[in-house]
């Protein structure tokens, strides 16, 4: 068993009308929560890895412990460099045995966007590692915001096409409404969907067949784990992400990876807070660490059974 490339999962969820969920490591915690999820739902997965994280725990690591998960559960498991903000990153990260890069251009004007993803992309297939980019800017929607500052900021359809065309990309992040972190929404709830039909048919009439859709910023930020961190200490108020049905419904579109970073964040923090709020006595982390990432391992079940729906995606 070894690491695959994200290409075959995306085609089968495409088909399937699932997504497949991507999960930010840090820690082993966090990778065998997550891994177990996906473990006890036969479902494949994508591990991913941001810059702030390889300099956390080092990439050596990080690439031990999910070859481990390979080997112990013989999954279909993708290891992803997120947000890749340069060439020199994407390529250290091809050296290290991942099978997928981001390389985030997003915060580039368009053309520059195009040359440095094409440059990204041309030593990435060489190596046989697959590619994703981004094109618009994610952003926190306001109630209010006006349609103009929406379109600047949304990924235009046109150029969605035009970009993929001149990069080679395997699969494009777009900016529809989602955003990172906690506080997603003042006050309702609203993504894009005529955008992503809208983008999802031109690449289809340009002949991008099945094109893979990736949406960033896709964490539910599950409630009651913002009740748990509050209840002991914390302080998350308005805390407020994508409804589960909104998740589900892009789905079964054409999104085929749904990144999810702040919902394990929220679990692994709640379950410690509860564990030293409830064990004042204790000092044994695997206590507490243990707590958190059962607590992960219930939540990433649950995305993947009741919201992404990528159960059985190993068959
Ligand atoms: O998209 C960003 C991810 O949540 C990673 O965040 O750079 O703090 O690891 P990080
Ligand atoms: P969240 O902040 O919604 O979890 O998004 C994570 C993400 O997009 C990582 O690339
Ligand atoms: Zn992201």
């Amino acid at each position: 068993m070894a690491l695959v490339t994200t290409k075959d999962m995306f085609e089968k969820a495409y088909q399937g009308g699932y997504a497949i969920g991507a999960f930010n490591i840090n820690n082993m915690e966090i990778v065998q929560g997550v891994v177990a999820a996906a473990k006890a739902q036969r479902s494949a997965v994508i591990l991913q890895v941001s810059k702030s994280a390889l300099k956390y725990a080092h990439p050596k690591y990080l690439k031990a412990m999910v070859d481990a998960a390979v080997e112990e559960t013989g999954l279909d498991i993708a290891l992803h460099l997120d947000h890749g903000p340069d060439f020199e990153t994407c390529r250290d990260c091809i050296g290290y045995g991942f099978t997928s890069v981001m390389f985030d251009g997003s915060h580039y004007d368009y053309e520059e966007n195009v040359a440095k993803t094409k440059e990204v992309v041309e030593y990435a297939h060489a190596h046989g590692v697959v590619v994703e980019a981004e094109l618009g800017k994610l952003a926190g929607v306001e109630d209010d915001v006006n349609v103009d500052a929406a379109n600047a900021t949304y990924t235009d359809p046109d150029q969605a096409v035009d970009f993929v065309k001149r990069t080679g990309v395997d699969s494009l992040a777009i900016a529809i409404g989602t955003s990172h972190g906690a506080y997603k929404f003042k006050g309702e709830a609203k993504l894009d969907f005529a955008r992503l039909e809208t983008i999802t048919k031109k690449l289809e009439d340009a002949g991008f067949h099945h094109f893979p859709i990736v949406l960033h910023g896709a964490s539910s930020v599950d409630q009651r784990c913002v009740e748990m961190c509050n209840a002991y200490g914390g302080k998350i108020d308005g805390a407020k992400g994508i409804p589960a049905e909104m998740l589900r419904k892009a789905s079964a579109m054409a999104v085929c990876k749904i990144n999810m970073d702040t919902d394990l964040r929220l679990a692994m923090t709640a379950a410690i807070r509860k564990s030293f709020g409830e064990n004042p006595a204790a000092f044994d982390p695997r206590g507490y660490l243990g707590d958190a990432r059962t607590l992960i391992q219930e939540l990433v079940e649950d995305k993947i059974k009741n919201v992404i729906g990528s159960t059985d995606s190993m068959k």
